[in-house]
């Protein structure tokens, strides 16, 4: 293998203590706890790791945490009522409800109910805007995540040749935003791109968020690329045992890590990012909210 790894769990550990070091000062100092809401909407097995996950780490790093758990068949006025509750809550500086929702729901509507103060995610209308115009936001956090690793491995991204494979409003559109906001040149490649390989050839970064296992082969990236990998696709592994799976990202991880530069793992690499950065963007909301 000829790529350095870029070890996202480390990174994320590393974000997570500093964030608990905010925490003890602005509790020692202040008196403020921060305080993240989670609301999951029905029982999806993934959402409902996710939202596990996110409970411990939250209280791991000393801030209080509210999980509301709602069932299925949840009316659109009675998630709405919660959130204007939590938006009322002056202990709740975070706001998260788990996507997607259910197919009754009208997900734009319930992520523009959330106070844009409150929004972690960075998806409210009004959070969109501020990025697109290079305005101080709440900035969605998977793309942070991206945006953290390709800083730190390669400095300076001024000029580099940025290709986002997806245009997801969750990764691939802010991805570019923020990369644009470096100064890369950077393009939005996706399903109906034509000739995706050579597209992505052109790649320095190279950042895969599309949602297909391995899609993206060794012989698509270019030669010394950093390629970050945002795809978490579980499938079947025989080899593991009947009805066993592993989960694998959108890049071909064996035969680009022979051509990349450095190369982010899947597990370990992206993923553990995620979540520290909303740790983050939490303890931002509380020292925002209270000047
Ligand atoms: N579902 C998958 N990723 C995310 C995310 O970053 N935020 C929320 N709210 N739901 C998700």
């Amino acid at each position: 293998m000829r790529a350095e790894l870029i070890d996202g769990k480390a990174f994320a550990g590393k974000i997570r203590a500093q964030v608990a070091e905010n925490v003890a000062r602005l509790k020692s100092g202040h008196g403020l706890t921060p305080g993240l809401a989670v609301v999951l909407v029905g029982e999806d097995p993934a959402s409902e790791v996710y939202v596990r996950s996110k409970g411990k780490q939250t209280l791991e790093a000393g801030m209080a945490s509210f999980e509301h758990k709602l069932p299925s068949d949840t009316a659109q006025a009675d998630l709405l009522a919660l959130i204007a509750q939590l938006n009322g809550d002056a202990s709740v500086h975070g706001i998260l409800v788990q996507l997607p929702l259910p197919d009754h729901l009208d997900s734009d509507l319930v992520i523009n109910a959330i106070d844009p103060a409150k929004d972690v995610d960075g998806f409210h209308i009004s959070n969109v805007g501020l990025l697109g115009t290079g305005q101080k936001s709440m900035v969605p956090c998977t793309p942070l995540g991206c945006l953290m690793m390709l800083r730190d491995q390669l400095g300076s991204l001024s000029g580099l040749n940025a290709v986002v494979v997806g245009r997801s409003n969750i990764v691939g559109k802010p991805m570019a935003q923020l990369l644009l906001g470096d100064s890369c040149t950077v393009t939005i490649a996706h399903s109906r791109t034509r000739d995706l390989a050579a597209v992505c050839r052109r790649a320095d970064i190279l950042v895969a968020a599309v949602g297909r296992p391995k899609m993206i082969p060794g012989d698509w990236i270019k030669p010394g690329a950093t390629v970050i990998d945002v795809g978490i696709n579980r499938i079947p592994a025989p080899e593991k045992g009947e009805g066993k799976t592993r989960l694998v990202g959108d890049v071909h991880f064996d035969s680009a890590a022979e051509v990349a530069g450095a190369i982010t793992p899947v597990p370990g690499g992206v993923g553990p990012m995620t979540i520290a950065c909303l740790l983050a963007n939490t303890v931002t909301a509380c020292c925002r909210a209270h000047g």
